[in-house]
Parts: structure tokens; C-alpha cells; sequence
């Protein structure tokens, strides 16, 4: 048989710009802000660091370890390192809520340019906040629009992955991670000159402990898990391309303190803006499609900072595509044995597909509903509460207790040395404390507690 050699990363700063991309998205820049305000400031922000610390760098070390020693894609790697065992279908588990994930990020990422392209053109300047408003409704419910700009989003991200891992992935991340970088910087800049921004500050900083309730904790390690990209398969799929003589404690700790320091440079962005203009926060895409155009509008330079914000988002939402794009494609490309092209177009079009019913439900489609949900956050819902969960779980379980810790010290100790405490509070943490921990939020978040709790209110009147 000929042995293919596999493409794998040219240099350590592109296997930590491809995975710290994956890593930053749209979560870090429209999400953590928001929920860290939400849940009392650096009182959350304290919990999360401890969920990023203790449960979302080990499971990302796992998803690398099993990845490198594999070798192959997030199905095959399980497949060669214990054949014949169920333990393959985890696999089958990322590379779907790949499609999912991937889906409905390309709509929101399709957004993002649109909003590039209206900043560019000065369209949002002159709006009253109401015009704003009924501007990104009448936009994201019509049925045309969004598709084109969605469409081109998924064709870019095609382009990327079609090319391969040194030659796309890599070349591209190493030039938009920095850039997205130096704009986020710029960003802050502005912001946190603004007359007023302390409240902003405060807001995002000053630990209010009555606000942290149960709901945060959850909330703040299902967002740690979210953030760091993980249970689906996308660091098993890097982590194969990585080679042998990078270290992988270090490249996943730098991996987590990029995607953590982001997300507070994207705090520190938006939170002063907003309150120095007295806005509303809101969440998610209100935050960012219609709160922030009244805030870049009433700002001297708006227009350019305008533009700058929406080709972050666009950026961070690419990077990210690029490596959920690349699950699919290396499964189909591995284990159906299709040829890289081939497969690239293949899951593109798919995952196209399953994004237009997703844009659709905003608007014609809007009436068909499950569980309460249109199409989009039915979707949303799979992926982030119940596949990525049961994903990261399986992954820690599987290191912890079947690949063993042997195995684990000998991966972790190439280009590098693993001192034996830190091994075994490692071991420890993905046997016991990782997989308990996203039981629960597993459980909270298929609203398992909710039910509990109503039957225990009805047996006790
Ligand atoms: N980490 C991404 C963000 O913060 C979202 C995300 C979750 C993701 N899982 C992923 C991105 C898998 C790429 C691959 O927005």
C-alpha cells in the first residue's frame, strides 16, 4: 500500500493562530460581554477563568492528544487508537454538530459582512435607533438578502479549506488573526476614551456577587466550553495536523489565554461604547446589529469604526468557519475516501443547504416550530446544549479512563516535559471533575432540573 504522507502545520504560531481562530468567533465578541454584565462582572468572570483553567484546557489537551496520536479525523482518530470499540461513534457525534454548528454560523456570519458592506456605504448613519431596529428585522426576515450574503460567506470559507491545511487554513489565520488583533486594539482605544466609559468598565469589572446566580455558574461553563471550540471534533481534527516536536500543554494554554484575552478586549470594545451613549445592552445579535450601529453613530469616526467592528466580527466568524468546514472535509475525505476538492464542495453545499432553511425560519419559514423553536434555534439548541456537551464529556471520559495516563504523558511529553503533579491533577480532572461538571450542565440545559423541580412542587401542593 502507498502511504500518503498527510499535510500537517508548518510552524507553531500557525497551529496556534488556525486553533485560537477556531477558538474566537462570534461567541467571544457578541456573547461573553454581554453575559459577564449580566451575571455581576468580575464576580463571573472569576468563575469562568476557573472553568476555562480547570475543565476547558484539559478537555482541549485531550481533543489535541487524541488527535495527534491518531492521526486522522475526529472518526478515524478514535477508530486507530481503539479499534473495534463504540468509542469511533463520539466521531460520528462532532462531524454532525459540525454540519449543525456550521449551518447557522454561516447565516450570522453572512450578517456580518451585509453590515460591513452598510457601514461601508453610510446606509446606517443616518438612522433614528427605531429606523435601525426595523432595518435589521426587515433585512434578516427577507428572503433573498440575507441568502446572497450568506451564500458568499460559505463560498469564502469553501475557498479557504479547498486549498488545504499549509496553504489555507494556516496562510489565512496567520494573517487574519493578527489583523483582527489590531482592530479589536484600535477599538478599544476609541472606546475606552469616550467621555462616560467608566460605567462600561464597571459594568464589565466590578465584582457584583448578589448577581451571580446558579444560572451563571452554568451559563459561565457552558460559555467556557462554547468559547474554547470544544466537543466537536474541530481540536481532534487540528490537533491530527499538528506535528511531534510542538509541545501541546503549551500551544493549548496559549491557545485559551488568546480566546480569554480576546473576549475581554471585545468587552472592553463594545461595553464603555454602549454606556457612554446611555444605550441598552442587549444580548446577542440585538447587542451587535442593532444596539451598536446607534452607538457607532452618535461617536466622532463612527462610520470608519463602524466598518472596522463589522469586518472583526467577519473575520472572527471565518476563522472559525473555516475549522468546523474542516471536520466534515477530512471525514469525508478519510473515511469516504473522496478527494479533498470533492469533499470540500460536498460539505459546503450541505452545510449551505441546512443555513438557507435556517435564514428562511427568520421570515417564511417562521411559522414552523419545534418544542417553541424556529429552525435556527432549534439548531443552536442541538449543537451548544446537547451534542457539544455530550462531545466534550465523551472526550474526557475517553482520555481519562481508556486512553490512560500513560499514553497521555507519553504525547504530552514530546517537545517537552510533564511534571508528575500536574499530570495527575490532569488525569483527575478529565475522570472526574470535567465529566460531572458538563453532566450538569447538560442536564440544565435540556431543562431537565426545570422538569425536577415541577414535579417536586406538584408532590408537595
Ligand atoms: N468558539 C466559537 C465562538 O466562540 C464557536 C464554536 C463553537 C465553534 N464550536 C465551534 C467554532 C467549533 C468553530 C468550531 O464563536
Amino acid at each position: 500500500m502507498i502511504k500518503k504522507t498527510r499535510e500537517t502545520f508548518g510552524s507553531t504560531f500557525g497551529v496556534i493562530a488556525a486553533a485560537a481562530g477556531s477558538a474566537i468567533g462570534l461567541g467571544n465578541i457578541w456573547k461573553f460581554p454581554y453575559i459577564t454584565g449580566e451575571y455581576g462582572g468580575a464576580a463571573f468572570l472569576v468563575v469562568y477563568l476557573i472553568f476555562i483553567a480547570a475543565i476547558g484546557l484539559p478537555i482541549m489537551l485531550a481533543e489535541f492528544v487524541v488527535g495527534r496520536k491518531g492521526k486522522r479525523n475526529a472518526f478515524g482518530s478514535f477508530k486507530r487508537l481503539v479499534p473495534n470499540s463504540w468509542w469511533r461513534y463520539i466521531g460520528y457525534l462532532g462531524v454532525a454538530s459540525a454540519f449543525i454548528i456550521l449551518s447557522y454560523y454561516g447565516v450570522v456570519a453572512g450578517w456580518a459582512l451585509k453590515y460591513v458592506v452598510a457601514s461601508a456605504t453610510g446606509i446606517l448613519h443616518n438612522m433614528s435607533s427605531g429606523q435601525i431596529l426595523g432595518y435589521f428585522r426587515e433585512f434578516t426576515t427577507s428572503p433573498f438578502e440575507p441568502l446572497i450574503y450568506q451564500i458568499l460567506f460559505m463560498f469564502i470559507t469553501g475557498l479557504v479549506v479547498i486549498v488545504g491545511i499549509k496553504k489555507g487554513i494556516e496562510k489565512y489565520s496567520k494573517i487574519l488573526m493578527p489583523l483582527l488583533l489590531v482592530i479589536i486594539i484600535i477599538l478599544d482605544i476609541r472606546a475606552v476614551t469616550l467621555p462616560g466609559a467608566g460605567e462600561g468598565l464597571k459594568f464589565l469589572f466590578y465584582p457584583d456577587f448578589s448577581k451571580l446566580t446558579s444560572e451563571g455558574v452554568l451559563q459561565a461553563l457552558g460559555h467556557a466550553f462554547f468559547s474554547l471550540s470544544l466537543g466537536m471534533g474541530v481540536l481532534i481534527t487540528y490537533g491530527s495536523y499538528v506535528k511531534r516536536k510542538n509541545n501541546l500543554m503549551k500551544t493549548a494554554s496559549e491557545v485559551t489565554i488568546a480566546d480569554t484575552l480576546i473576549a475581554l478586549l471585545a468587552g472592553i470594545a463594545i461595553l464603555p461604547a454602549v454606556f457612554a451613549f446611555g444605550v441598552e445592552p442587549g444580548a446577542g445579535p440585538g447587542l451587535v446589529f442593532a444596539t451598536l450601529p446607534n452607538v457607532f453613530q452618535q461617536m466622532t469616526g463612527g462610520m470608519v469604526f463602524s466598518v472596522m467592528f463589522f469586518v472583526l466580527l467577519s473575520i472572527a466568524a471565518l476563522t472559525s468557519s473555516i475549522s468546523i468546514l474542516e471536520v466534515a472535509v477530512a471525514y469525508f475525505s478519510e473515511e469516504l475516501k473522496m478527494k479533498r476538492k470533492l469533499a470540500t464542495i460536498m460539505a459546503t453545499i450541505l452545510a449551505t443547504l441546512l443555513g438557507i432553511i435556517c435564514s428562511l425560519s427568520f421570515g417564511i419559514l417562521g411559522d414552523y416550530k419545534l418544542f417553541g423553536k424556529n429552525f435556527f434555534d432549534l439548531l443552536d439548541f442541538i449543537a451548544a446544549n446537547v451534542l457539544m456537551p455530550l462531545g466534550g464529556m465523551f472526550i474526557a471520559l475517553f482520555v481519562g479512563w481508556v486512553f490512560g495516563k500513560r499514553r497521555t504523558k507519553n504525547e504530552l511529553e514530546y517537545g517537552g516535559h510533564i511534571n508528575k503533579l500536574l499530570l495527575n491533577g490532569l488525569i483527575f480532572l478529565l475522570r472526574y471533575v470535567a465529566p460531572i461538571a458538563i453532566l450538569i450542565v447538560f442536564l440544565n440545559g435540556i431543562g431537565f432540573f426545570e422538569i425536577v423541580k415541577n414535579i417536586w412542587f406538584k408532590c408537595n401542593g
